[in-house]
């Protein structure tokens, strides 16, 4: 028994874990290694409004809160973006204290260097190069590995989480802990705790052409969604118009690399096959839009001519992209492409899960002593799309605002009462080996499936489509999840079916076009639907 659980390690699980091991002891699980994480694959950086002197002179946090409101199509909650945008430099400080190394200004090291990204009207994204979210990943495993009161367990899969709920007391749904797969030796442990803490992260896995790792697989959504928490607005699945589009390869990896936005906000514009700049068709501020316009403008350019990409022009870089974004530069040309020679080829590809796990401005869910904070939540924070760089600002502060809360109402030393006993996990049989292509299918056809269906412009039609597939897909996952010795992909899978479905139901609610929810069948947006789509499963 731990006073706190962490499930995930990054910037929200880890961050919440140094903060809590002042009140108690914590024990952080991740699936895999410690740095396997959206966090950590980070380019752009962390969007913060600094003291005065130190930011941009024409910057303010009323500034940040009006484009962070834009971005959001009028679905952001605005307590939610005040107070997020408000303890923006406190995350920066607090960041830095843990001992990430931010980029300052040449020749002026009390200065940070800000950078810009769509959306943003002023310089405000601070970064480490192109590689952000290594730098902070990699201060806060360093940080929470030297906390004496924390336990960090790698190749630790939570599976479920145990609620009395779950149990049969139906007045009184609080969580007790969770069941967790220890992957190298195959057994399933319970791991007690009454304050669990689920910040694993996003479902960009759902599909086939994704900028997430692979550790992206909706687990915690699923989850908790499992344990009786609402969920709201999956429907906006937010697309990154730049990655890299590689003719040369086949497969899912061809189109995975994210060239970051960070290189338009310094100049690198968008062209078509003929040179074009059409996003500025689409919307003045051209190729520093907001994502999801800059996306559909991409989406339309490749249906309307055909072409299998559009280009990131960096000419205007010069040399500096190759100083600037080494990371980026030198990844193309592992790639074969120098994109100091030949503008970059580019394609839009799922990136970022604005809905999520409903949570309060405390990380607070449906649950009693369940919270969720970072890329699983939402806190309302991004509305219909996210702007950019506001995801590793929310994931530190729901951390420090959820302890506070934590600490609040359950701190470690008040008495918990009593749980029901918890059953141990029976473990089933090993999958025959030739059930394992059964399971392979199944996780491609569900990629598949939301690519074709459930895209950056969608309709009835195909979302109903995709609706009858996944529902094949759950029955078939029941089969594998009961039948079998669970394994990190049957349990993926079974999380991405559970977390598309929540996708494509929310989708289907939405009768209008809003941010990252674009429809055929309903092309405008409605007053009426100025709400989050909410669902429950009690
Ligand atoms: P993550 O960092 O994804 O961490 C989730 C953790 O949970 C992982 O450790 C994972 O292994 C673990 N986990 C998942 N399921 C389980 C389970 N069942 N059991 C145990 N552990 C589990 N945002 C910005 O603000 N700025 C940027 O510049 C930026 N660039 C990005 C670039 C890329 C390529 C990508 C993919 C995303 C980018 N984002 C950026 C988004 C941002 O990185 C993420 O939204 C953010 O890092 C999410 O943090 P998190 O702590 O919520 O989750
Ligand atoms: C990027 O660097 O383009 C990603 C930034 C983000 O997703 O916030």
């Amino acid at each position: 028994m731990s006073d706190f659980l962490v499930i995930g390690s990054g910037i929200a699980g880890l961050s919440f874990a140094i903060k809590a091991a002042g009140f108690g002891t914590v024990t952080v699980i991740t699936k895999g290694n410690l740095l396997e994480s959206n966090t950590a694959w980070a380019q752009g950086g962390v969007s913060a409004v600094l003291p005065e002197g130190l930011r941009d002179p024409n910057d303010n946090c009323k500034k940040h809160v009006a484009d962070t409101l834009d971005a959001g199509a009028g679905l952001c909650n605005e307590e939610a973006v005040r107070t997020i945008v408000n303890e923006g430099s406190e995350t920066i400080d607090e960041l830095v204290a843990w001992g990430t190394n931010f980029d300052k200004n040449q020749g002026d090291p009390d200065r940070y260097s800000l950078g810009k990204e769509g959306g943003h009207s002023e310089r405000r994204v601070l970064h480490a190069k192109d590689t952000t979210g290594r730098e902070i990943a990699t201060s806060l495993v360093e940080t929470a590995r030297r906390h004496p009161q924390i336990t960090l367990l790698e190749n630790h899969y939570a599976i479920d989480l145990i609620t009395t709920g779950k149990l049969g007391v139906v007045t009184d749904n609080r969580v007790l802990g969770a069941y967790v797969l220890e992957i190298k030796s195959g057994n399933v442990k319970v791991m007690e705790s009454p304050r669990v803490i689920v910040a694993t992260g996003g479902c960009g896995k759902s599909y086939l052409y994704t900028t997430n790792p692979d550790s992206a697989t909706g687990d915690g959504l699923a989850m908790c969604w499992r344990a009786g928490a609402s969920v709201s607005n999956m429907e906006f699945v937010q697309f990154h118009p730049t990655c890299f589009y590689n003719p040369a390869a086949t497969g899912p990896e061809a189109r995975s690399f994210l060239v970051s936005e960070a290189v338009r906000g310094e100049g690198a514009i968008l062209v078509n096959g003929q040179g074009h700049q059409f996003v500025k068709d689409h919307d003045p501020r051209g190729s520093l839009a907001a994502r999801d316009i800059v996306a559909r403008a991409i989406d339309t350019e490749i249906k309307r001519t055909g072409a299998p990409c559009v280009f990131l022009d960096v000419s205007p870089l010069g040399g500096t992209f190759a100083k600037r974004f080494p990371f980026i530069h030198e990844t193309l040309l592992s790639f074969g492409h120098d994109a100091l020679k030949k503008p970059i080829p580019v394609v839009p590809a799922a990136h970022y899960q604005c809905g999520g796990v409903e949570t309060d401005l405390f990380g607070k869910t449906s649950v009693r002593g369940l919270y969720a904070i970072g890329e699983v939540a939402c806190t309302g924070l991004h509305g219909a799309n996210r702007l950019a760089s506001n995801s590793l600002l929310e994931g530190n502060v729901l951390a420090r605002r959820a302890l506070g809360e934590i600490m609040r109402l359950y701190p470690p030393a008040k008495e918990v009462p009593t749980a029901p006993e918890i059953p141990i996990w029976e473990t089933g049989n090993a999958a025959p080996p030739d059930e394992l292509v059964n399971i392979y299918h199944a996780w491609d056809e569900l990629r598949r499936t939301m690519q074709d269906y459930v895209s950056i412009v969608r309709t009835d039609n195909r979302l109903r489509r995709a609706a009858y597939r996944l529902q094949n897909l759950r029955r078939e996952v029941k089969e594998f999840y009961w039948g079998y010795t669970l394994t990190p992909d049957i349990l993926e899978l079974r999380n991405l079916v559970a977390t598309a479905s929540l996708i494509v139901d929310s989708a289907l609610l939405r009768k209008e076009s809003r941010g990252s929810h674009h429809t055929l069948d309903y092309p405008n947006r409605e007053p009426r639907f100025n709400q989050n789509t909410v669902l429950r499963k009690f």
